[in-house]
């Protein structure tokens, strides 16, 4: 895939001066983010401390901005863990064929409820976005899969394997992301790019397990070394 990710050194991406963006587009995109938060509130209300669930949302904003760049026809983008659905019907509204997976069956049925009510063709598949008999297998032997929860695969019944994809985007828990480069570098396509957000709020880019850049609030910035 050709991106055009500007991540290393040039202008900040403004969704809001993005000229070639539809302003019909961007009203979609700031009111379906707004509704993000909505439903994260009632999640987070309703779930309270006895029934911890370990949904957090991403910044959609800054999100929105590092999914810009790589906007192109036809390309394919998978969110790992995709909760109530923002960043996946966000990604299909920029006109990526959008898949979520997800293991949470609650979030699941809101994130379908939301593509449909919204006439997003974004799809959402309950299950796991570890692959059938995947395994962790650090360089330490520590082969924990951390925070990640467990559940059966979900790709054999969103019909498509993670090498499909040109995108993928993950929020990881802090110490899950050795895990998904890993599991990108197993089963992804080589040229795929991998999105992770961090918990600093920022977006960090990775293409063949190297880090090529990270967007955070305050625009991109160039990675070192
Ligand atoms: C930190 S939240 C991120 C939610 C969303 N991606 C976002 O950025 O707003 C992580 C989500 O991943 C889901 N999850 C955790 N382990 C998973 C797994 N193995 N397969 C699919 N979903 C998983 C959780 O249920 C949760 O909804």
């Amino acid at each position: 895939m050709e991106s055009g990710f500007n991540g290393m050194g040039t202008a900040p991406v403004d969704p809001r001066a993005t000229p070639e963006m539809d302003p019909a587009l961007r009203i979609r995109l700031a009111d379906l983010c707004e509704e993000g938060w909505d439903i994260w509130d009632r999640f987070d209300r309703s779930t309270g401390v006895e029934n911890f669930h370990p949904f957090v949302a991403a910044d959609y904003d800054v999100v929105l901005k590092a999914l810009l760049p790589f906007r192109a026809p036809g390309l394919k983008f998978l969110e790992w863990g995709s909760a109530s659905g923002i960043i996946t019907i966000m990604a299909d509204l920029l006109g990526f064929q959008a898949f979520g997976i997800e293991l949470d069956p609650e979030l699941v049925r809101i994130a379908r409820t939301l593509a449909l009510r919204l006439d997003s063709g974004a799809t959402f598949t309950e299950g796991s976005f570890l692959p059938q008999g995947y395994r962790f297998r650090p360089p330490d032997g520590d082969g924990r899969l951390g925070t990640i929860g467990h559940g059966p695969s979900g790709y054999i019944q969103m019909g498509r394997h993670l090498d499909e994809f040109d995108l993928v985007f993950a929020f990881p828990w802090g110490g899950e992301e050795p895990l998904m480069l890993d599991l990108i570098r197993a089963y992804g396509r080589p040229d795929a790019h991998l999105l992770l957000h961090t918990v600093n709020d920022g977006v960090r880019v990775y293409r063949e397990g190297r880090l090529i850049g990270e967007n955070g609030p305050a625009g991109p910035r160039i990675p070192k070394g």
